[in-house]
């Protein structure tokens, strides 16, 4: 099934001045930003890729070292605009050791995670987001999302990989041939840095890109979030038709959260 349909926002372009971006003079398709308005306003712009550029927060690396020691989890959930940071904080918490909720950077990663969801939200002209997150992540080969819009931010490990059209064979790519015949060139391969927000389309005309070997062959905290039909049409039934009969899940369906460790994949 495909979902490039999904939507369309209509609203009025941003102002001149209103919003600091750069386009990427050698990289065709990409716009750069460090304010978050880039992502609210990106469904009017045209690029295939767009990247809010962040510094990684101090305690970042030792939080994340000692959460990826100490747990493999995968999870998700329909996250409202209105009540985003309690929204991910319950579907967090059965996720993350106690003692990892209690360390002081854990609630800075919430109102992160709140901050962009509450972004897309406003992108999407809607209430709420599908979100999803997780510590393994497997897209092998290159591909185009089949949804219109999605964003993705890695908060450990090495950031998604992705092809400018100019390094790629999409010909190759629709065929369905390997990576090596998908990338002409590969001095021409990019990857997105931790704490950037990537917001990029899907569709004929979307973004190439996989997940890079480094987080393929260790781990990573990868969030994604995409319009809540994708929750309501794809992630929920997933989530259902996976689920075993244990007491745990059937409480967390009861709540609307997924538990899969596939779903937070780039
Ligand atoms: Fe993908």
């Amino acid at each position: 099934m495909d979902y490039t349909e999904i939507t369309r926002v209509k609203r009025e372009m941003p102002r001149q001045g209103d919003l600091e971006f750069s386009r990427d003079r050698e990289l065709k398709g990409l716009i750069r930003s460090k304010n978050l308005d880039l992502l609210k306003n990106f469904a009017e712009y045209n690029e295939q890729l767009g990247i809010v550029e962040r510094d990684v927060p101090a305690k970042a690396e030792s939080f994340f070292s000692e959460l990826m020691m100490r747990v493999e989890f995968g999870t998700g959930g329909k996250v409202f605009k209105e009540s985003a940071f309690e929204d991910i904080r319950e579907i967090l918490k059965q996720e993350i050791p106690v003692e990892i909720q209690r360390n002081t950077f854990y609630e800075r990663w919430l109102l992160d995670m709140t901050e962009v969801s509450r972004s897309f939200c406003e992108t999407l002209g809607q209430d709420s987001t599908c979100f999803s997150i997780g510590s393994q992540r497997g897209c092998v080969r290159y591909h185009i999302d089949s949804v219109p819009l999605r964003v993705l931010v890695t908060y450990a490990g090495k950031g998604t990989e992705w092809l400018p059209d100019e390094a790629a064979n999409r010909h190759a790519y629709r065929n369905g041939e390997p990576n090596d015949k998908i990338v002409k060139d590969c001095s021409a391969i990019q990857f997105i840095n931790q704490w950037d927000v990537a917001v990029f389309r899907g569709g004929p005309k979307g973004l190439l890109h996989r997940t890079p070997d480094a987080a393929l062959n260790g781990p990573s905290i990868l969030m994604r979030l995409d319009h809540p039909l994708f929750w309501d049409r794809v992630l929920k039934h997933h989530y259902e038709e996976n689920q075993n009969s244990s007491t745990k899940q059937h409480h967390r369906q009861s709540k609307g959260i997924l538990s899969s460790t596939e779903e937070a994949a780039d």
